[in-house]
């Protein structure tokens, strides 16, 4: 049987397995999980991925236990634990 193009690689969100392709980047392991939400602001308010480029810092959740990551900018590896205040 012919081994797989892309490797599969299976982090965790807010707790919960996903498996997603080699290369996803955070922020779309999010929106492949169904969660575009990644934080909430001083008031409260939803706040997700939005420039997708590292400019707006919407996008920040805590990634193995860092803080204030931008999601949009880190890939996933194996074993990854996301965790979103939102
Ligand atoms: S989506 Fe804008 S910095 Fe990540």
């Amino acid at each position: 049987m012919p081994e797989p193009r892309v490797k599969a690689i299976t982090l965790r969100i807010n707790g919960r397995a996903f498996t997603v392709p080699a290369g996803t980047s955070v922020a779309a392991a999010l929106a492949l999980a169904g969660d575009f939400i990644s934080r909430s602001d001083l008031a409260g308010r939803p706040r997700g991925p939005s420039c997708g480029m590292g400019v707006c810092f919407e996008c920040r959740a805590t990634v193995d236990g860092v803080p204030e990551v931008l999601t949009c900018l880190t890939p996933c590896r194996e074993d990854l634990e996301v965790v979103t205040d939102a």
